[in-house]
């Protein structure tokens, strides 16, 4: 019977299920502490980081349960595929615990693993990983330059051949665009198709391509990540559809607002605002972010190692460009809307206001100035949306929607249409000036999901790697972008409409249909990642071909700061 009993005890040595709902991942490292945070689907108790030699110290964590993780009908989570559980939106209940561990010493990796007590008394803990505080300066280190992974097809092969080909990274820049609608709870923690956030970035996804299943790869629970606000991090109106996705489309700008909900009274908070207009308080609940800035977490800078690095909120709402009349667009209103303003979409609102004199330029222009920035070796702005791109989403420009009535002779409104003058980019016209005075190295950026980088006459890079998961393609040659049609000053179809020529791949760039070499890659069965490696201060860029799961991956670009 003991014998028995002994062979039964063994069994845990097989793999045993996913337990927790993520397994842990770090944030927010200081000099001699870091933040561990994890997911379970119960309130539980006993949640805590064991950690140091032989897992003997213990880090009691704080718990918050989520307050806007939903599912809906278009949820792929659990048995959805078969009984369409979720025919409504339901919250569901997730709560985050997060524990900070401190004490460490710069450069000491220290092992760790998290468990949670359910409340029938059963103990779940995660794997044992490692961690360790904010890297000293002159540390070297491998930072993985990601963005838009959205549960696309090749977003885990993409981060497994990141592990594959350099190892351990030790910190990951993520230009926005984690999931595609932000209170969907499946999307981050369990999507049944495989590929949902936190499984793509720990190493249990589980996403097939060419008969080959992808794992991702096992880089948040050792390397802390810094994420950057996409339009794919944005709600629309709380409790405004009758799904997810209608409630992430419905974002209108908050002085908008004011207007259609003139009942807000001085008492009611700003929260009150941002449910009627949008928010970005999943993203904000799920990560642990400095808060130092007017803009709380969504803009921030942090220094790790040698780079200082600027995260700005720099997205608007992205609709169709489609001119037909039964579309809410970039470029109008729906005509059956004409009469309804609370159904307008008003155009591609912005969300982060960047404009000279707004609150989030007027603290960049401090933090450009600020010892921190101005004494780092590498210094580094990370946003959203495209300064410089061959890509779709880079037109039209990024400014407010300026709003054209079109009146008949009666007066009866006609048409409701929006013009994006390209002369009031305030990316471009505010923002890149800016950055390429302070001695900016490299501006690093998403959305369009293509890789392409350019260099300013000063010298400052321009890099977007996006090309993760899919791709939206590049405006070159035939393929030309969908614009209005009579205004190509405004509206550019074709290259980079801010001017600068992309650079070609300086080692393995992929050749056209003529053999030329292209300055871009655009692919669906090619992802690409980017490393910057601080110890030599190079952005090294790879491509897999994932048509041929067996060959090897490509260092096909290669730059220095
Ligand atoms: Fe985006």
């Amino acid at each position: 019977m003991l014998t028995l009993l002994g062979v039964f005890n063994r069994e845990p040595m097989m793999p045993a299920p996913p337990q927790l709902l993520t397994e842990p991942f770090l944030q927010l490292p200081t000099v001699n502490s870091v933040q561990v945070v994890w997911f379970t689907e119960f309130a539980g108790s006993q949640h805590a980081v064991t950690y140091g030699a032989g897992l003997k110290q213990t880090a009691i964590a704080s718990t918050v349960k989520l307050s806007r993780t939903r599912e809906d009908r278009e949820s792929h989570v659990g048995a959805q595929a078969e009984t369409g559980q979720y025919q409504n939106i339901k919250l569901r209940d997730i709560w985050r615990h997060e524990a900070k561990v401190t004490g460490l010493s710069a450069g000491v990796r220290v092992p760790y693993r998290v468990s949670s007590v359910r409340e029938d008394g059963t103990t779940f803990s995660s794997g044992e990983y490692t961690l360790a505080s904010l890297p000293e300066s002159g540390t070297p280190l491998k930072i993985l330059l990601t963005s838009d992974h959205q549960l696309k097809p090749m977003t885990a092969a993409n981060l497994q051949k990141v592990v594959e080909t350099v190892g351990r990274v030790d910190g990951v820049f993520f230009a926005g665009d984690l999931i595609n609608i932000p209170d969907r709870a499946s999307e981050w923690f369990d999507d049944n198709r495989g590929g949902a956030f936190f499984p793509c970035l720990q190493g249990r996804a589980k996403y097939e391509i060419a008969k080959t299943v992808y794992r991702g790869g096992a880089i948040a629970q050792y390397a802390p990540i810094f994420p950057a606000i996409g339009n794919h991090e944005v709600m629309g109106r709380y409790g405004s559809g009758d799904s997810l996705g209608e409630e992430f489309e419905n974002s209108i700008p908050r002085a908008i607002a004011k207007k259609l909900y003139p009942e807000q009274t001085e008492t009611q908070t700003e929260q009150w605002l941002k449910d009627r207009s949008f928010n970005t308080n999943t993203y904000e609940e799920i990560f642990t972010l400095p808060e130092t800035s007017p803009g709380g977490k969504t803009y921030y800078a942090i220094t790790f190692g040698d780079v200082r690095l600027v995260v700005l909120y720099v997205t608007n709402m992205w609709r169709s460009y489609n001119l037909t009349p039964d579309v809410r667009g970039k470029y109008q209103e729906r005509q059956q809307d004409l009469d309804r303003p609370e159904k307008w979409g008003y155009g591609q609102v912005i969300f982060g206001e960047i404009a000279q004199g707004s609150p989030q330029y007027n603290w960049l222009e401090a933090e450009l100035k600020s010892q921190e920035f101005q004494q780092a070796k590498y210094k580094i702005v990370m946003f959203h949306h495209p300064p410089h791109s061959l890509g779709d989403n880079i037109v039209p420009a990024y400014t407010d929607p300026v709003q054209i009535r079109d009146r008949a002779t009666d007066g009866s409104l006609e048409a409701v249409r929006y013009e994006y003058p390209r002369a009031a980019d305030y990316i471009i016209r505010d923002v890149v000036p800016l950055l390429e005075t302070a001695g900016v190295q490299l501006v690093f950026y998403g959305h369009s999901h293509l890789w392409n980088r350019f260099i300013s006459n000063n010298g400052t890079h321009f890099l977007e790697t996006s090309n993760v998961g899919n791709t939206y393609g590049a405006a070159v040659g035939n393929k030309r972008r969908k614009v209005p049609p009579g205004n190509n000053k405004d509206y550019v179809a074709l290259g980079n409409p801010n001017g600068l020529e992309p650079i070609v791949p300086t080692i393995a760039p992929l050749r056209g249909e003529d053999d030329k070499p292209q300055p871009y890659i655009a692919s669906n069965d090619i992802t690409v990642f980017s490393i910057f490696n601080t110890a030599t201060g190079t952005i090294s860029s790879y491509r897999f071909d994932t048509r041929f799961p067996g060959s090897d991956v490509v260092k096909f670009d290669e730059f220095a700061l």
